[in-house]
């Protein structure tokens, strides 16, 4: 007897679409095909599409942001926020304190979102500074333990590598088989564009925009593949946002070097115009890299339709607009500085891939499964993850690709007061989703539990085989 049977959806896979039934056991796929035997519970899916759950490798979730900022979402909000957006995994950030073990700090991240998830989640640890023992004890014992990816900085004031730490992380990722993040853009040339600005007057949000210019990113971009080519070894180049940077991307892979490319909505949909906003409103849009122009749309589009991109990711980092733990905080209207970079998206990064992307034409839905899922277990180290297949976790979504309406934050759930994507017209939403085999989300509506989600240790991994079917 089958615990659940999807009857009369269409599957897909990041090779395949095909109609079947599946059938889901202890929490597993274990059986695909046609007249499966009888199950506890039904759920019809004709007409949708029955998909692996998504996957968010790039969330930041209860991450301390200072000065008496706090980040909207905690682990209970952004998974359930997740949730909606038919992802079933996420990978937050873990921050460490400076000076703080790196155990310890994971340790505090587990606490936060033990019993608190709605989806199954794993860390990424941010790494604001390098040191021998860390590189020499720390980081190995870390990377066996599951905990196999590491991001860094090259901006950010108190966060920043230098070339050579970032070095050694690369070079320590290549000895380990782990995996490094990279944040590209060039801080000496941001600081001293920024206190040009304000020493002009050029105070609102807008300038956030102009003070990190598309060649900070490119210049940072070149800098970190040159980087991993000096130790031969793999790179993951996160939030990228325009044509300079696809272009060193390119480039990079064409001398041989192991490039993962990442990029995220707000660069396929939101522009620096947005950033102009009356009275401060263009708060709402300031992340880093900052959104570019139209152009830089049609790049980050092509990137992801060539195969530039491997991973799309939300980067949601939520603050609150009106409220002073949030962008507008005491100080924010002293300047762009004081706003907090980052901004929520979590639940409609799918919706919007799958509207612009599936069905707008841009990408089938093999390429929508791959981008959304399937690259992010096999980047990170999800084996059991990220397809549809006898054997792993039964993580999937059901979308229905005939549902419109526009994005409203009113209906998201997260913990933010705004969607950066207020209005955009969607055409396709997830309607049904289910984590290790139990019905979270029901035709829209909750029926999971808060702790449904577990911690999922993960794997050193394999990139994704651009040769090969992903
Ligand atoms: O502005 C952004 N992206 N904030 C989140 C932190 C990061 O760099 O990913
Ligand atoms: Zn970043
Ligand atoms: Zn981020």
């Amino acid at each position: 007897m089958l615990d659940l049977i999807i009857r009369g959806g269409t599957l897909a896979t990041a090779s395949d679409v095909f109609a079947a039934d599946l059938g889901i056991r202890d929490g597993r796929i274990v059986q695909i095909g046609e007249r499966l035997g009888a199950a506890v519970r039904e759920v019809d899916a004709s007409g949708r599409f029955v998909l692996p759950g998504g996957i968010d490798s790039h969330v930041h979730l209860s991450q301390p942001s200072g000065d008496g900022i706090v980040m909207a979402d905690d682990f209970e909000s952004g998974t359930r926020s997740a949730l909606f957006g038919g992802n079933t995994c996420v990978l937050p950030f873990c921050l460490p304190r400076k000076g703080q073990p790196l155990r310890e700090a994971l340790k505090d991240y587990h606490a936060l979102a033990e019993g608190r998830c709605y989806t199954d989640h794993s860390f990424h640890l941010i790494l604001p500074e390098v040191n021998g023992a860390m590189i020499g004890q720390d980081l190995p014992a870390l990377v066996a333990d599951g905990y196999p990816s590491f991001k860094v900085f090259m901006t950010y004031e108190g966060l920043r590598l230098n070339d050579a730490e970032i070095l050694q992380t690369l070079d320590f990722a290549r000895r380990t088989g782990a995996t490094v993040m990279v944040h590209c853009e060039n801080e000496d040339a941001i600081r001293y564009l920024v206190d040009r600005a304000e020493a002009a007057g050029d105070l609102a949000p807008r300038f956030h925009a102009s003070t990190r210019p598309v060649a900070v990113e490119r210049e940072a971009t070149h800098r970190a593949l040159s980087l991993a080519e000096i130790v031969d070894t793999r790179i993951v180049i996160v939030h990228v946002s325009n044509e300079p940077a696809i272009a060193e991307i390119r480039a990079a892979r064409a001398r041989g070097v192991n490039v993962v490319g990442e990029t995220c909505p707000q660069y396929l949909v939101l522009t620096a115009a947005d950033l102009d906003g009356l009275d401060w409103e263009g708060a709402k849009f300031v992340c880093s890299p900052p959104p570019r122009d139209t152009a830089s749309q049609v790049a980050c589009w092509n990137g992801i339709e060539t195969g530039v991109f491997d991973l799309f990711s939300s980067d949601h980092c939520p603050f609150r607009y009106d409220d002073p733990t949030g962008k507008l905080n005491p100080r924010a209207r002293e300047g762009f500085r004081h706003i907090p970079n980052g901004i929520p998206g979590v639940e409609t990064r799918l919706p919007i891939l799958f509207s612009e992307g599936v069905m707008k034409g841009r990408i089938d839905l093999q390429r929508f499964v791959a981008l959304s899922s399937t690259n992010h277990a096999k980047t990170y180290g999800l084996p059991t993850k990220g397809s549809i297949a006898v054997g792993m976790d039964a993580d999937i979504a059901i979308w229905d690709p005939n549902e419109t309406r526009p994005i409203r934050h009113a209906a998201l759930h997260d913990a933010a007061d705004y969607s950066p994507y207020e209005g955009l017209e969607i055409t396709g939403w997830p309607t049904t989703v289910i984590l290790g085999g139990t019905v979270m989300i029901e035709n829209g509506v909750l029926a999971g539990k808060m702790g449904a989600g577990r911690y999922r240790r993960r794997q050193t991994a394999a990139s994704p085989n651009r040769a090969g079917p992903v």
